[in-house]
């Protein structure tokens, strides 16, 4: 391939810039040309274009959201729109594209493989809820805010005898929720994946104040998928008589520097990406399989379901108290 197209569509992620580096410089080594493909799908149907050269994309490893925006775009849901895409990209001599995003945006790249543009999809999504990939962009970044929002969320609540509730983001997955709440001792977490009991994670709080030394003070981490943090403050303060908060920690979680295994996780797949289509192979998404880089099927890879956090979560359970 001469020239090869680079965007991120769906939600961002901290480390999403460093994927779009790596794609950059690994094409451009293999004397390639790369074009920047502002906010997603609708920049592609826009024709909105930045050419991407070695300069371009210095600086930008450590900074979180994307230098390229991000959008939704509902046209491309439909075979019009894809076939929209697929002429700007014969128009202007893209020959693949790589898109780095969550699974909608890889269903729009496969719809656009299938019309003759070889597309690469790369996981970037806070989440970690592409099912075929144990690792996505932004992930470890993301808990490492949330796990530093709420130990200084901690402060507060054990000056008050509190018990703070916290909603962390994870729309569809718990992974967020279950891994943070290790990572802060928190009594427990509430996610979509397992079944959840108010009465007991209260009576565990009765009889962790009451024992000899007891604590003063109770961190509960929910999934945004359950929601409902207020009023699960309100329910655990009417069950044990512990004053609560709810606190939802949102957007931030987003935001800023990307950490190292993000940074890394993104430099591999974007390698990786342009690797496979520069051997002419598209409609794969690069993901991470027993720790190491693979390649799958975009629409196998779309259809895989991979497993809950379950022993993490029950090491939660039996350590918090
Ligand atoms: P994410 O990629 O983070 O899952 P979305 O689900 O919002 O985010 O999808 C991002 C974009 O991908 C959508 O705005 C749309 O342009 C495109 N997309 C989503 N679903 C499909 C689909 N089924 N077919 C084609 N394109 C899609
Ligand atoms: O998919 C990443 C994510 O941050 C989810 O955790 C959250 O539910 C969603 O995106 C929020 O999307 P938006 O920024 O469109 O509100």
């Amino acid at each position: 391939m001469k020239k090869i197209g680079v965007l991120t569509s769906g939600g961002d992620a901290p480390g999403m810039n460093a994927a779009v580096r790596a794609v950059t410089r690994a094409a451009l080594s293999k004397g390639m040309e790369v074009v920047g493909i502002q906010r997603g799908y609708v920049g592609l149907l826009n024709r909105e274009f930045v050419d991407m050269t070695a300069r371009s994309v210095s600086g930008i490893i450590q900074r979180g959201g994307t230098v390229l925006y991000t959008a939704r775009c509902p046209e491309f849901r439909n075979m019009d729109g894809v076939m929209k895409g697929k002429e700007v990209c014969e128009e202007i001599g893209i020959e693949g594209l790589v898109v780095i995003g969550g699974d909608g945006s890889f269903r729009g790249a496969g719809d656009l493989s299938s019309l003759g543009i070889p597309c690469i999809g790369i996981p970037g999504t806070i989440d970690n809820d592409i099912q075929c990939t144990e690792y996505t962009i932004g992930y470890d970044t993301a808990m490492n805010t949330a796990m530093e929002m709420i130990d200084k969320l901690r402060d507060t609540t054990q000056s008050h005898a509190r018990c703070s509730v916290v909603e962390v983001m994870g729309r569809r997955a718990g992974y967020i929720a279950v891994n943070v709440a290790i990572a802060v001792g928190a009594e427990a977490a509430i996610t979509l994946e397992r079944p959840y009991d108010l009465n007991a994670i209260a009576a565990k709080m009765i009889r962790t104040r009451d024992s000899k030394g007891g604590k003063n003070h109770f961190i509960v981490v929910v999934a945004e998928g359950v929601g409902q943090a207020e009023n699960i403050a309100r329910s655990i303060q009417e069950m044990t008589g512990i004053e609560s908060r709810a606190t939802v920690l949102g957007h931030v979680q987003r935001g800023g520097s990307p950490t190292v295994r993000d940074r890394i996780a993104a430099t591999e797949l974007g390698y990786h990406a342009v690797e496979l289509l520069d051997q002419g192979i598209g409609n794969r998404i690069v993901g991470f399989k027993d720790g190491k880089i693979y390649d799958i099927d975009l629409q196998e890879g779309l259809a895989m379901k991979k497993p809950f956090d379950d022993e993490r979560y029950d090491i939660l359970t039996e350590t918090a108290y």
